[in-house]
């Protein structure tokens, strides 16, 4: 039931158009440059004023979550409380529909989406910038997440910058079902492209200029996913065989990859096409949403 008090927040899924790593810093990250974008599908939570903090889960990867203490929305929550010096009082409902530990941000993007809806909650008067600051201190992906807007990412994921409006292009997003650890997938990274090799200038608002510019950028840490999961090269060898895909790659850490088709319709024919032949894979027709 909710009241007049609920407050709701949307996590989008986020998606590495490109991910490029550099140094191991002195902290133990890997410096990173990255061209996130949001998609138009992902999990939804609501808050409610109550006497405690309570994490209730429901949607369908809620069994592959518990709430235990260091789920990412608790963590969020307490962090959030710890910086404005109040109690973290609140009853999270999370709907799950985004896959757990899949390169898609689903744990990041419900942290950042609790950093809102408990401001709005708790009726606090903090800046994007400030729930920044907080949200870094939850994970690396956390930061980009706090807006949900296209932006370059830098740093080991909190240098956060507004891209310039990229087009509203077609994607289709798979998981095969395997949750990969991030922390593996980093130490088994064997080449990199490094950080500041991109330029910022290129225009990026038609779909074939994004393409180009995408074409000429990889995800580093494809290959050291794709060795602990091989399942990750039998999706993209699907997603490059599918009418209308122009690009096809893996995000963050994986193993969820995306293609970008040129028209919604190639989209949708795709998503019904792998449906059908890989029933126990999550595919998700979507677009980047400005
Ligand atoms: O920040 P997050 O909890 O998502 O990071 C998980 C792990 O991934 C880190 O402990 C680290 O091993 C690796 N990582 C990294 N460099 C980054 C982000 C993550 O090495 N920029």
């Amino acid at each position: 039931m909710t009241s007049r008090t609920d407050v709701a927040a949307f996590a989008p899924a986020k998606i590495n158009l490109f991910l490029h790593v550099g140094e191991k810093r002195s902290d133990g990250f890997h410096d990173l440059e990255s061209l996130v974008v949001f998609a138009d599908i992902g999990d939804t939570l609501t808050f409610s004023p109550s006497s405690e903090l309570t994490l209730t889960l429901e949607g369908r990867f809620a069994q592959r979550l518990g709430a235990e203490d260091d789920n990412l929305v608790l963590r969020a929550a307490r962090a959030l409380a710890k910086r404005v010096g109040r109690p973290a009082t609140a009853a999270i409902r999370l709907t799950k529909e985004l896959p757990v530990a899949s390169g898609i941000g689903g744990g990041s993007a419900d942290a950042a989406a609790v950093l809102r809806g408990l401001t709005r909650l708790w009726e606090l008067d903090l800046s994007w910038a400030e729930l920044r600051a907080v949200a870094k201190t939850i994970g690396s992906d956390v930061p980009v997440c706090v807006e949900s807007k296209s932006s370059w990412m830098e740093g080991r994921g909190e240098r956060v910058t507004a891209a310039s409006a990229l087009p509203l292009i077609s994607m289709l997003l798979v998981n095969p079902g395997i949750a990969v650890s991030t922390a593996d997938v980093f130490r088994g990274l064997t080449s990199r492209h490094g950080t500041d090799t991109i330029s910022r200038t290129l225009p990026l608002s038609l779909p074939r200029e994004l393409i180009a510019f995408l074409k000429s950028t990889s995800n580093d840490l494809q290959a050291p996913a794709q060795r602990i999961a091989p399942a990750i090269g039998v999706v993209l060898d699907e997603l490059s065989r599918m009418p209308g895909a122009e690009l096809w790659r893996m995000s963050g850490s994986g193993a969820t990859c995306f293609a970008l088709f040129e028209d919604q319709d190639s989209t949708e024919m795709a998503e019904i096409a792998l449906s059908r032949t890989h029933p126990d894979w999550w595919v998700k027709a979507t677009r980047i949403v400005s």
